[in-house]
């Protein structure tokens, strides 16, 4: 499988695993020299360019885009219109306009669109969908889930203090697809309506809550942003409440952050004792060897569009699921900005 990477910070990570794992990285760009001359290094087979449009002449198998958070769509649809399948990072689209543009090329396209949401695919994340799936939580009530730094001021200033980087232009609400994406994932459900707040009100842009219903009349809330005590599971906690038990990351140390406490009240049993579990997840290997748990996400998500690419198999993160996330960052912007009211997210159900 001939791939293309446009972004070369986390672009340059996944293309070390789509090399590792058996693809041709035949070209990857970026605007900026640095970037550029740490991947003539660490991909020298590859061709190196700084014009992302040089990739579209070159009859791509599948392209993966890693560029701004907030101009992956029109490279989609480029692509997309070339027959390219695409595998896109967060956000899928900047505004409900452009989310509709963004279906409406994957549907006249002839190649495929997914959502390189690797947070589905954290450990933890996949040991709760087990759980749901399985039937042990009942139905699914309340999801909670965060994405959260803990990083000193400075630090924090110096990732998203410059308004000139994606990371300092986008709205505070934007980055929620680390937290909604699972939670679409693990309830199989559609966001309605979103209510945002600023946790805290003399440092609106620090951290953001996201209250949002969704289509099955269950909850979410989602954290995400920076706050002390981040989780050692790539920054991501979650927990997912049944009517009849309930899975969560432990709040743990290091390895023990991947694995999910499950807890089922005693009136759910027929020996009615309360049961309460933890579960490590097992490891995940390519050639015989550990994935970091960090990266297992990364893993699954690129075997997964191979599969997608090469076999005709969905994709694990479709560009309707890509959207309805992205939005829910779009409607809870609104909302933060008036006075946190709920705000409709369009439906893109179709
Ligand atoms: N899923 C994850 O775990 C994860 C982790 C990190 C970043 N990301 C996502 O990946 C994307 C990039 O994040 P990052 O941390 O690498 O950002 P970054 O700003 O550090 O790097 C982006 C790189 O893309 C290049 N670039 C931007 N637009 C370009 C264009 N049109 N043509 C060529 N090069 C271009 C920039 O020069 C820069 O080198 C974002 O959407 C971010 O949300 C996801």
């Amino acid at each position: 499988m001939r791939v293309g990477v446009v972004g070369l910070k986390r672009g340059l990570h996944l293309a070390a695993w789509c090399l590792r794992l058996g693809m041709d990285v035949v070209i990857a760009c970026d605007r900026d020299a640095g970037p550029r001359s740490e991947a003539r290094e660490s991909l020298p087979g590859t061709v190196i360019v700084g014009d992302w449009r040089e990739l579209l002449e070159l009859r791509l198998d599948g392209v993966v885009l890693a560029n701004d958070f907030d101009e992956h769509a029109p490279l989609a649809i480029a692509f997309l219109e070339r027959g390219v399948h695409v595998l896109s990072e967060a956000a899928a689209c900047k505004d409900g306009a452009e989310g509709r543009r963004l279906i409406e090329a994957v549907e006249r396209s002839s190649a495929t669109y997914s959502f390189a949401e690797n947070y589905v695919f954290h450990p933890h994340v996949r040991l709760i969908r087990q759980a749901v799936d399985g039937g042990e939580l009942g139905r699914i009530t309340l999801v909670e889930a965060d994405y959260l730094h803990g990083m000193s001021p400075e630090d924090v200033t110096a990732l998203v203090g410059d308004p000139a980087h994606w990371r300092g232009r986008i709205a505070a609400t934007a980055y929620c697809t680390h937290t909604v994406s699972p939670v679409l994932a693990l309830t199989g459900a559609w966001p309605v309506e979103v209510s945002a707040f600023s946790v805290d009100e003399s440092e609106p842009r620090a951290a953001v809550v996201l209250v949002v219903r969704l289509s099955n009349g269950a909850l979410a809330v989602t954290k995400h942003g920076f706050l002390q005590g981040e989780p050692g599971s790539h920054w991501s906690w979650v927990s997912a409440r049944g009517t009849k038990a309930l899975a969560e990351s432990v709040r743990g140390p290091a390895e023990r952050s991947w694995s999910v406490r499950v807890q089922a009240e005693g009136w759910t049993r027929p020996d009615g004792v309360a049961r309460e579990e933890e579960r490590t997840p097992p490891a995940l290997h390519v050639d015989g060897k550990a994935v970091e748990r960090g990266a297992e996400g990364d893993v699954l998500l690129l075997e997964g569009f191979r599969a997608t690419v090469e076999k005709g198999e969905p994709p694990l993160v479709p560009v309707r699921a890509a959207v309805a996330a992205s939005l829910v960052g779009v409607a809870g912007a609104t909302s933060l900005n008036e006075g946190s009211r709920p705000v409709r997210v369009p439906d893109v159900r179709g």
